[in-house]
């Protein structure tokens, strides 16, 4: 069933990948930090990779926030700058096209948190790890979107109640939006067809939305730099850059 492993973005893979999308009426696309890495956004794991120069249970946990807010702050702070900088690429394009193209066919599920698929017109997308522009209160739970970089004092504070606001984003060990992810999981187990693009599928929940396409037996097509444990699971396996092979897939 699946392309060879780690199958090369020959023009044969390319077209069957096409064609199975061009056939699809309902698609759900899983997207990771590998589709912003054209737009300038450090990726996790990859060549430059956040994780490879700060370690995640120092940054990315509530227990990190509790010790240090300042220190999670200002790491955070430094990523909403950078990602402030960065404007979607070609691959947020294309699937924004692909949803013009497919309507409430279409559900984009996204571990990233920077809203660059937002900001390149997709609209019908599920934001499985929050958004680094929107601050949360710790005390009355109060959220707000700010896109200042940097914020005008950290760590911030809310306005109502002056406790203080951490990143609406999900750290490790919390749980994932539940009405996201199980809208996904549904959506991946019912549809004609799953993109998982620009993850290495080592984190879950998240990464189990292409597994629930797989286990449904639903064509599974992957974009990805790298091969990942999906590769050799998947219908087609696409190796290369998704600002590149997205284009290829969804067309003008
Ligand atoms: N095109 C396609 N794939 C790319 C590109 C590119 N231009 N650049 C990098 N990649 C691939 C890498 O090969 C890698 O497999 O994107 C993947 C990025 O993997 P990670 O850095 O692990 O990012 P992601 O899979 O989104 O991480 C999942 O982990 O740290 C948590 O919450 C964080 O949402 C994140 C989650």
């Amino acid at each position: 069933m699946g392309d060879e492993p780690g199958g090369a973005a020959d023009d044969s893979a390319v077209a069957r990948a096409r064609a199975l999308l061009d056939a699809a009426r309902r698609v759900v696309v899983l997207t990771g930090a590998g589709v912003s890495a054209e737009s300038g956004v450090p990726t996790f794991r990859g060549q430059g990779g956040l994780w490879r120069s700060h370690r995640p249970e120092e940054l990315a946990t509530p227990e990190a926030f509790a010790r240090d807010p300042e220190l999670v702050w200002s790491w955070y702070d430094w990523r909403r700058h950078t990602v402030g900088q960065a404007r979607p690429n070609p691959g947020h394009e294309a699937l924004a096209r692909l949803e013009a193209r497919l309507g409430d066919g279409f559900l984009l599920a996204t571990q990233n948190v920077d809203r660059l698929h937002q900001q390149a017109g997709s609209r019908r997308v599920r934001e499985l790890h929050g958004s680094i522009w929107v601050l949360r209160c710790t005390g009355c739970e109060r959220e707000r979107e700010d896109r200042a970089t940097p914020l005008p004092s950290l760590p911030p504070r809310c306005a109502a109640c002056g406790a203080l606001e951490r990143p609406g984003v999900v750290w490790f060990g919390e749980s994932l939006p539940a009405d996201a992810l199980g809208e996904a999981l549904r959506a991946a187990a019912t549809c004609d067809a799953l993109v998982v693009a620009g993850t290495s599928a080592v984190v879950y929940p998240a990464a189990g939305v292409a597994v629930a396409a797989l286990r449904a037996g639903r064509p599974v097509i992957e974009v990805n730099l790298d091969p990942t444990d999906l590769s050799g699971q998947v219908t087609v396996s696409l190796r290369g850059k998704t600002g590149e092979l997205l284009p290829r897939l969804v067309g003008a």
